[in-house]
């Protein structure tokens, strides 16, 4: 049996999705009828992070976990290895981040995250780590821009990211908790060359037929927004990382990601033409934003 953790969110929704079909899937969720699955097969079990008793429960039998965890400082990986250790689970598959291995990162997310790896790696559970670079869905957060005003509003506008398809991640994913072989390994998930936020406003605007104008924020005008949704020091640790994608941090791509699928990794043009009818209008966006300065 595997589980699948963060099954209503951007990566492991699209990891339930893709688990091949010979294998027992399980999603741990919150609340079960947040979950839109169009698999029948893959068994929803209740579980918070919150809820030391319920992850031990949905975790029996469980060999394989995937896990997702995002409250900076939180103890959720701390409480779910240690009920995996208890229910008998062998390996954990951790979604990460690739900052973890930048030397000049040291934000309150980052530094979180590279504890929780460190945890894991520090357990008697065999583990795999995935270090994806920004998410390319992280633009959905423009939608309501986009579809009210054709405007999309963001920090460091000419700044690179060699941002990645959570599709792309979602297919290692399934790889790491199906196959042998990637016990011990951490991945590096890029895609396939930098992109600015210019540029992906432009993709944006040919996928739906409309022109778009980006529009620089001011970094005070970018915390006051982000303060609206997260907690003071994810909002400077969002800050500092936009800092080191101006420094040009974040432009750097990897070829794990393509080696590992044995194929190309998908390029923004693609993400954007596949998503398309989110930013366009008439579209309800269901799909909730996410932070990204
Ligand atoms: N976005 C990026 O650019 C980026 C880049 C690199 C790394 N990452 C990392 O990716 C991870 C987030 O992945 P994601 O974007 O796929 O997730 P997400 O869309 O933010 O969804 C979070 C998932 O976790 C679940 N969850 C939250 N609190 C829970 C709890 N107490 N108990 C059980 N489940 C809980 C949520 O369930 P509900 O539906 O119940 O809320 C949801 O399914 C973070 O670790 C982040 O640091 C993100």
């Amino acid at each position: 049996m595997i589980m699948v953790t963060g099954a209503t969110g951007t990566v492991g929704r699209l990891v339930v999705a893709r688990m091949p079909t010979s294998t027992a899937v399980r999603a741990l969720v919150r609340r079960p009828d947040r979950l839109i699955t169009l698999r029948p097969d893959v068994e929803v079990v209740q579980g918070d992070y919150a809820d030391d008793d319920s992850l031990l429960r949905a975790l029996q039998g469980v060999r394989r976990a995937l896990l997702i965890t995002g409250a900076v400082g939180g103890g959720e990986d701390e409480r779910f290895l240690r009920a995996a250790r208890r229910a008998g689970t062998e390996h954990v598959v951790k979604l990460s981040a690739a900052a973890v291995l930048d030397r000049s990162a040291d934000d309150a997310v980052t530094r979180w995250q590279r504890d929780t790896e460190q945890l894991l790696r520090s357990s008697d559970l065999a583990w795999t780590l995935l270090r994806p670079r920004s998410f390319m869905s992280n633009t959905l957060a423009w939608a309501p821009g986009i579809r009210s005003e054709g405007v999309v509003r963001g920090l460091y506008g000419t700044s690179a990211n060699a941002c990645v398809d959570p599709r792309d991640i979602a297919d290692v994913a399934v790889r790491a908790l199906t196959e042998s072989g990637h016990d011990g390994r951490a991945y590096t998930l890029t895609g396939p060359g930098p992109v600015t936020a210019v540029e992906q406003t432009r993709e944006l605007g040919r996928a739906i037929g409309r022109r778009l104008e980006f529009v620089e924020l001011t970094p005070d005008q970018t915390r006051a927004a982000l303060l609206r949704r997260h907690s003071e020091p994810v909002v400077e640790a969002l800050l500092a990382s936009a800092r080191r994608q101006k420094c040009g941090a974040k432009a750097g791509t990897d070829p794990m990601l393509a080696k590992l699928l044995g194929r190309a990794a998908t390029p923004f043009t693609t993400w954007a033409v596949d998503h398309a009818p989110l930013f366009a209008n008439g579209s309800e966006g269901t799909t909730k934003p996410r932070a990204r300065p």
